[in-house]
């Protein structure tokens, strides 16, 4: 029988996650999926992994999400370590994954594993995700040589964004489809521990998942996968524009803050904010602002 793991209990580590790849090959439970979302802050890494997701993500997609850029070549390493820092010091039980970002894998392959050794070192990240199949052979295989585990990421690869002319499904026709089986293989063969299964018929990434004895993790790829992922702000209703077609969105973040944001300025030019109650007071014994009452909102709820 499958062990049903428990959100909120032991600590989520890579042997963990393959060995949940290989309970599942023996059984139909789909509780054995693994749960994936990416965070970039302190605060909702502390929100994901008190509500039970396996895997936080420290995702390129931040330079999208977060910094307003209009894809994910322009942010740096050192944006990526001071984002994977604070993501981490939120987290007690998820798995820690950085995403090495554009440039910062391309070039030796030394300098490459020097700069993966960052994010273990300095921002306690406890994987690394890069992106690509056969063309990072190599590279995956150093890192895990170096103790550093890698996640791999086939089918549509955001840092490839030019070299695709857009964001296009991927592994569609027959050669197409190959090339992406290949990836995935080589990625697996190099010793990655998990792999990303980008914008891909559903199939396909079926088939990949069958094949691989490395759990597979969704996006834009069917239900098929052993795990799935999504870019919290999609999920959450706090992103800009058109979603792909693949994001649910599970809640409308944006509108309720844009609500609070208007009753605050409507309060600050009405003179209802500060209240008299939510001020300091002159002649009274000092106190630290911890010891001075909680304030309580408007409707007495804390
Ligand atoms: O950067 C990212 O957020 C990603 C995931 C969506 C897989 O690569």
């Amino acid at each position: 029988m499958s062990v049903v793991p428990n959100p909120g209990s032991g600590k989520i580590t890579v042997p963990e996650l393959l060995q949940r790849k290989s309970a599942a090959a023996g059984s139909t439970f789909n509780s054995q999926k693994i749960t994936c979302l990416t965070a970039y802050d302190y605060p909702t890494a502390r929100l994901l992994d008190e509500a039970g997701v396996d895997l936080l993500l420290v995702g390129d997609s931040l330079s999208m999400v977060m910094l307003g850029y209009e894809s994910t070549l322009p942010v740096t390493l050192e944006e990526m370590l001071l984002l994977t820092r604070a993501v981490k010091r939120g987290v007690k039980r998820a798995l820690v994954v950085a995403d090495m970002p554009y440039g910062s894998y391309h070039g030796d392959l030394g300098e490459s594993v020097r700069n993966a050794v960052r994010f273990v070192k300095e921002a306690g990240a406890e994987a690394v995700k890069i992106e690509g199949g056969e063309r990072r052979l190599e590279l995956i295989a150093k890192l895990t040589e170096a103790e550093i585990p890698v996640m791999g990421h086939v089918g549509l690869t955001p840092q490839s964004v030019n070299a695709l002319g857009g964001f296009r499904v991927q592994g569609k026709t027959v050669d197409a489809a190959e090339q992406v089986l290949r990836d995935a293989r080589a990625v697996e063969a190099a010793g990655a521990f998990a792999v990303v299964l980008e914008a891909m018929p559903r199939e396909l990434a079926a088939q990949i998942t069958r094949e691989l004895k490395i759990p597979t993790i969704g996006i834009g790829a069917g239900p098929d996968c052993d795990g799935q992922i999504l870019v919290l702000h999609d999920l959450v209703g706090l992103t800009f524009g058109k979603t792909p077609k693949f994001a649910r969105r599970y809640a409308d973040v944006g509108r309720v803050i844009a609500k609070a944001v208007r009753e605050y300025c409507e309060d600050v030019r009405g003179g209802t904010f500060p209240s008299d109650g939510e001020s300091y007071h002159a002649g009274q014994m000092e106190k630290t602002m911890e010891q001075e009452e909680a304030p309580v909102n408007k409707d007495g709820d804390w």
